[in-house]
């Protein structure tokens, strides 16, 4: 008996919404475990596309439960359109598929209010956030103020919460922010509504998970973001702000961490990132539109186009450390087909010193030459192969150097955007 964490590996992105809609196969529970909906998670079965941003990406699948962990920051407002959206085509009908910690934090409106103006403040120096409040709902969290599941459904504690909550943004919203403030009636009004519509899924989901591993249920976790947006482990201030990492599993689900046997890293055969921060392998000419291009970069909760650069082994060999990934899934394979050559980045210098081990510093970062290894590129497209033997010559040679330089097994490699467009070489569940 498995169960499996899968994490992003880069600066989010990388297609863990495709790889964990395909191991939820054989598994009976998918739970996200942090971040919010900044996250968006593109699936894409029998042609249709399906982008998800806070419900768990198990849920194209029936029969399976969808559980949004006590880590997660929960627009409820987003949450039940998402809801709305998936069962129109015809998924999660059934609402004994879907649980809500109790312990879960709120988004509220002056945290999305916050977040926008301070990045309109910060101008040039902007992180680049999706706006969608997910750094000042975790500021709350963490300063005992927020207000959770369990608070919205009782009345009177939702209330004194709220009342607390607004007096105090709205000082901040206007002094500091020069911002409009936000009315309690109508956030009170409308999260109560929100609380009729959601009540039903909410319970102690960490009992819960702990109740159905015992009887030998099969989960998968998903991550959001990826190592490197992490705020402990990432491009520090430029990252989101939760722990994206392994660690969050257990503060995120209220799991214990022998409950996790694999640790699957998402990886792009390159690299992308959104938003602003360091980003040494960064491509800014025709080589990184290319990418842009031909791997439809574009981001898929704001539709901002993505930076593209090489892949970058520095940066995922920080990432097989701190999770202790059992396992890598390398994704956009099939984007690379076309480049003569194909750089992989082994170490940064910068500043007369040689980096082998990604850096704390964020100048260190900014200023970062990566060294390049070069490989043979290839021109066959890649999407039908099913076997890593279908694979180009070329294209096999590129994926074990990868493996021998983040010295961890690529378990599977990923030639297109749909469920079917995957090398499995290991499957993580069995
Ligand atoms: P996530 O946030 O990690 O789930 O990734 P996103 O969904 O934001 O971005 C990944 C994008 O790449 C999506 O548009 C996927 O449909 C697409 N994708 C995933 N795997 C592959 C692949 O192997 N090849 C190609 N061409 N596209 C892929
Ligand atoms: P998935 O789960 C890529 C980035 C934002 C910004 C920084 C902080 O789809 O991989 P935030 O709104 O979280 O405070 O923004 O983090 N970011 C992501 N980048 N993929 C994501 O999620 C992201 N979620 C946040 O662009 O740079
Ligand atoms: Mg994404």
């Amino acid at each position: 008996m498995s169960n499996v964490a899968v994490i992003g590996a880069q600066w989010g992105d990388e297609g863990k919404g495709k790889i964990v809609d395909l191991f939820t196969h054989d598994a009976d529970i998918v739970v996200r475990f942090q971040g919010g909906n900044n996250a968006g998670h593109t699936l894409v079965v029998n042609g249709e596309k399906t982008v998800l941003h806070l419900i768990p990406s198990g849920a194209l699948h029936s029969h399976k439960l969808c559980v949004i962990g006590n880590g997660v920051v929960v627009d409820p407002g987003i949450l039940l359109e998402e809801i709305a959206g998936l069962r129109k085509k015809g998924y999660l009908c059934d609402d004994a598929l879907l649980r809500i910690s109790d312990a879960a934090h709120l988004i509220m409106p002056y945290h999305k209010a916050i977040d926008q103006a301070r990045e309109r403040l910060r101008g040039k120096g902007k992180i680049g956030t999706t706006g969608r409040g997910i750094g000042p709902a975790y500021e709350d969290k963490v300063a005992r103020t927020g207000i959770r599941f369990i608070d919205l459904l009782d009345a009177t504690t939702f209330r004194d919460k709220l009342k607390r909550n607004i007096e105090e943004k709205n000082i901040y919203l206007k002094a500091i922010l020069k911002e409009k403030t936000l009315d309690f009636k109508e956030i009170y009004d409308a999260y109560r509504g929100y609380r009729d519509e959601l009540e039903k899924y909410v319970t102690n989901t960490g009992v819960m998970l702990d109740r159905e591993i015992k009887a030998g249920r099969k989960v998968l976790f998903e991550g959001a973001q990826g190592t490197l947006l992490d705020v402990d482990h990432g491009t520090y201030p430029y990252v989101t702000s939760s722990n994206t990492v392994i660690g969050g599993v257990c503060t995120g689900a209220g799991v214990g961490p022998r409950n996790i046997q694999q640790v699957i890293g998402i990886s792009k055969a390159y690299t992308t990132r959104v938003g602003s921060g360091p980003f040494p392998t960064e491509l800014k000419g025709p080589e990184g539109e290319k990418l842009k291009q031909e791997g439809a970069e574009f981001g898929a909760t704001t539709g901002r186009a993505r930076r593209c650069g090489w892949f970058d082994a520095v940066g995922v060999r920080h990432a097989v450390r701190i999770n202790g990934l059992t396992g890598i899934a390398l994704t956009k394979l099939d984007v690379l087909t076309g480049f003569k050559k194909i750089p992989i980045c082994t170490a940064y210098r910068s500043g007369g010193a040689l980096y082998e081990e990604f850096p704390s510093s964020v100048k260190a970062l900014k200023n970062a030459e990566p060294v390049l290894e070069e490989m043979e590129g290839w021109n066959e497209p890649l999407s039908k192969a099913r076997k890593l033997s279908d694979l180009p010559d070329n294209a096999q040679r590129y994926v074990r150097r990868l493996e021998e330089i983040v010295q961890t097994e690529i378990i599977l490699v990923s030639v297109g955007p749909g469920r079917e467009e995957t090398i499995l070489l290991k499957n993580p569940f069995v």
